[in-house]
């Protein structure tokens, strides 16, 4: 059994025209899959689906199951608010690209943090304060003290991301989500990020879906792959036999263009002019 299992999804706004037409895909407990795809494809409606958040006016069709040990099988599409908050945090986690959208600005770093511990955890007092400094450790995030008493303006954007991160792994979903989770960081920080989340999904055995344009990114941390356009997947497969053997005209696109990339680089490294 797999642990999320899309099958016919379709995503409609009000006005009728598909932005997500029969897509499907599995994920299997403890499994990586890599969702890619230029801006507009689908991607994030595609996580917003899955976590029952689609904006106002949006509806799903065909169906979405999260299959959580413990917590029994539950159809996302159609599911009410009840349904849907007890699996959020629990059997499903998302990241999303912009971490000021998952942190509310008002709010010190530390009560943030403890809102899905005291929530779903039931924790409180001494053994809530605990949890939190370990969650701002676990994410390598140096000083915790500091960090749990400041507000997210206070801190930089890799260090947001990673609290966002904290927040999202804090109760150990069976899933995690990762939308891009990357791409609004500096360079530098970028490849940082990108280890601690492989690091975390390795060290707790969560499933991870990871949301990139990015075929280089997203072929490094997961090994199932399928490639959206316009709303419509248009290869899926093992990451090498996609990389190695692309079909679609658009995912061979994708890969040369990840090639030449990979090449440009190389020449700018090599000291001998380059060898390839
Ligand atoms: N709230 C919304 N109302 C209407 N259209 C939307 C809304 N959100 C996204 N879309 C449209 O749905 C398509 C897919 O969006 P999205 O899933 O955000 O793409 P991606 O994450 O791949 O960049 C785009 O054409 C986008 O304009
Ligand atoms: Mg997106």
């Amino acid at each position: 059994m797999s642990l999320l299992e899309v099958a016919g999804l379709r995503v409609r706004p009000g006005d009728g025209r598909d932005l997500i037409s029969d897509l499907s895909f599995t994920v299997d407990a403890g499994g990586r899959f890599g969702l890619i795809g230029e801006s507009g494809s689908g991607k994030s409606l595609t996580a917003l689906t899955i976590m029952g958040l689609l904006p106002p006016g949006m509806t799903a069709s065909g169906s979405v199951t999260l299959d959580v040990p413990g917590m029994g099988r539950t159809e996302i599409v159609g599911a009410g608010e009840r349904r849907l908050n007890r699996l959020r945090g629990r059997a499903a986690s998302v990241v999303f690209q912009e971490p000021l959208t998952a942190l509310d600005p008002l709010m010190r770093i530390g009560h943030q943090v403890a809102g899905p511990l005291r929530r779903i955890q039931g924790l409180r007092g001494r053994a809530l304060r605990e949890a939190v400094t370990a969650a701002l450790e676990e994410v390598r995030l140096a000083e915790p003290g500091r960090i749990a008493k400041a507000y997210p303006h206070e801190i930089s954007g890799g260090q947001r991301q990673r609290v966002a991160i904290a927040m999202a792994i804090a109760c150990r979903p069976a899933l995690l989500i990762a939308d891009e989770p990357t791409t609004a960081l500096d360079v530098t920080v970028q490849a940082e990020v990108l280890a601690l989340l492989d690091g975390l999904v390795s060290a707790h055995s969560m499933a991870l879906l990871f949301i990139s344009h990015d075929l280089a990114v997203v072929s490094g941390i997961t090994d199932h792959v399928l490639i959206l356009k316009d709303g419509v997947a248009v290869e899926s497969g093992a990451v090498l036999d996609v990389v190695n053997g692309p079909r679609h005209p658009y995912a061979r696109e994708l890969v040369d263009s990840a090639r030449e990339l990979d090449a440009a680089l190389d020449g700018l490294n090599a000291t001998d002019g380059g060898t390839r």
